[in-house]
């Protein structure tokens, strides 16, 4: 066991929740449309973890951004907002009636001139693009067994000292539960414990939602 922890009950999360800065009136219309889906809403990230993806965003200066996964555009609208004066986010994702939403909300929001959104198999966008493309920040919200997919398409094209984040990464608890021998669940532990020994990067895996993994791209010839 670890020596230092608190656990997280839902009263204590609710609390770190309540103690964030980040309000924002469109972010909040965009999770009630995405809520009036129905029980597919589940798939929007949380609000705390927009805010900490804006916050990283913003950290790292990022202009150049990449994610796979949009939904209703609530995690593209989080990363938009965070992007330095002049930075783009392409946003990959296969369904056109949800990014709509994400769409309607970005223009509201004043941010849809950053964002690129290309409809297709995240995995064809990401190796068709040109030659010499480079992010500084991704984020992995898509399909589960592809994940090592597009780590690998977007490693390849992030600059060092990039950020790659992961969601999904404790899956329900499922990740420890060796009952569940899905392919979803299988990719996900597999991806885990890759990502754990995989010198390119250094990684945390943060408790954030549904678990977070957080990879910096080392710079080469760094010693790590
Ligand atoms: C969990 S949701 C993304 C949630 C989003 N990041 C948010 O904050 O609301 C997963 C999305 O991945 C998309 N998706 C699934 N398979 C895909 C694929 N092969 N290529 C691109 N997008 C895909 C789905 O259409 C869905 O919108």
């Amino acid at each position: 066991m670890p020596d230092k922890y608190t656990t997280l009950t839902p009263n204590l999360y609710q609390y770190l929740i309540d103690h964030r800065t980040e309000h924002d009136p469109v972010l909040a219309e965009l999770a009630q449309a995405t809520a009036a889906l129905g029980p597919v809403s589940m798939m929007q990230i949380a609000p705390e973890q927009g805010a900490f993806m804006t916050l990283l965003a913003r950290l790292i200066g990022a202009r150049s951004a990449v994610e796979v996964g949009t939904f209703t555009g609530y995690s593209a609208l989080c990363v938009a907002r965070g992007l330095a004066e002049g930075g783009r986010l392409l946003c990959c994702d296969i369904n056109e009636e949800w990014t709509a939403i994400g769409r309607r909300h970005w223009e509201k929001a004043g941010v849809a001139h950053r964002i690129e959104l290309r409809l297709g198999p995240a995995v064809d966008t990401l190796r068709g693009l040109p030659a010499g493309t480079s992010f500084d920040m991704g984020f992995i919200d898509a399909d589960k067994p592809n994940y090592r997919h597009y780590y690998e398409e977007i490693l390849k094209r992030l600059r060092p000292n990039g950020v790659i984040l992961f969601d999904n990464v404790l899956w329900m608890g499922q990740v420890l539960d060796a009952n569940t021998t899905d392919e979803s669940t299988a990719a996900l532990r597999a991806l885990n414990d890759f990502i754990a020994n995989d010198r390119r990067v250094e990684a945390v895996m943060l408790p954030i939602s549904d678990g977070l993994t957080l990879v910096r791209k080392r710079a080469a010839g760094e010693v790590g």
